[in-house]
């Protein structure tokens, strides 16, 4: 039986996590993680405290970590599995590194005003609602403070994006390779800007990243937005 306590992300990275332990030499934001930007659109890092909302195993956090000069890059991830496999990768990296096992949201929410830098790839900001997780984005960032997220601009079937701030079920597996459904906001540009600025962000702007090809491709919204200063 499915119990909602499953981790659904328990297979998810896994194969790479045994091959692959290297801090990684990029950092991409488009679904193929290939090209395109990179994290030039995070702005200035020397110093600053980064969040990074969904991170998975951690993987951009790392390269932030080792290849530019934050005060302290923090990844957060609600999937007890992301998190063993994240510190298992990267916990060598602390103090610059700190990789936290939490629901953004509530760790956004105890952590007013202390991040100048948040940002998702593909991360919490897909899974979570945005009426929950932006508010507590805004409040958890300095004034000033920018957030940058990479989101689906489509369904991977090909299906447009929702016209509405509605999630729909996705396919997901569980731990024990049962077929299940997560909850996943695809949501069209406007609709985004729209929550953002309801959220109390300003200067937001959406940049459609297009896909790079191969067989599961899809484009992406790569989405900007700073805290009143
Ligand atoms: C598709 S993965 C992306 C991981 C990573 N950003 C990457 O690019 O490899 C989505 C991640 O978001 C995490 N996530 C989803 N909702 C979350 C939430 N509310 N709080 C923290 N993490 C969340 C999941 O546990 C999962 O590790």
């Amino acid at each position: 039986m499915t119990t909602s306590t499953a981790d659904l992300w328990h297979h998810y990275g896994r194969a790479r996590a045994t091959s692959d332990r290297a801090v990684p030499g990029t950092f991409y934001w488009n679904w193929g993680q290939n090209g395109g930007p990179g994290p030039e659109v995070l702005g200035e890092l020397t110093g600053r405290c980064v969040g990074d909302l969904g991170a998975g195993t951690a993987r951009h956090a790392a390269y932030l970590a080792v290849h530019h000069q934050p005060g302290r890059v923090v990844a957060i991830d609600a999937s007890p599995a992301q998190h063993t496999m994240a510190t298992d990768l990267y916990a060598h990296l602390a103090p610059r590194l700190r990789i936290v096992a939490s629901d953004a949201v509530s760790h956004l929410q105890a952590m007013t005003g202390a991040y100048e830098v948040l940002y998702s790839v593909f991360g919490a900001l897909d899974f979570t609602d945005p009426r929950e997780v932006l508010p507590a984005a805004a409040a958890a960032l300095k004034p000033g403070g920018r957030l940058v997220f990479a989101t689906l601009a489509h369904y991977l079937s090909g299906a447009p994006a929702q016209p509405d701030a509605v999630a729909a079920g996705i396919p997901a597996k569980t731990p024990d390779g049962e077929a299940t459904t997560m909850r996943r906001w695809v949501l069209q540009e406007h609709v985004w800007t729209k929550l953002l600025d309801e959220a109390g962000f300003t200067d937001i702007t959406v940049d459609v990243l297009p896909a790079t090809g191969g067989p599961r491709t899809a484009d992406t919204l790569l989405v900007t937005a700073y805290h009143p200063s």
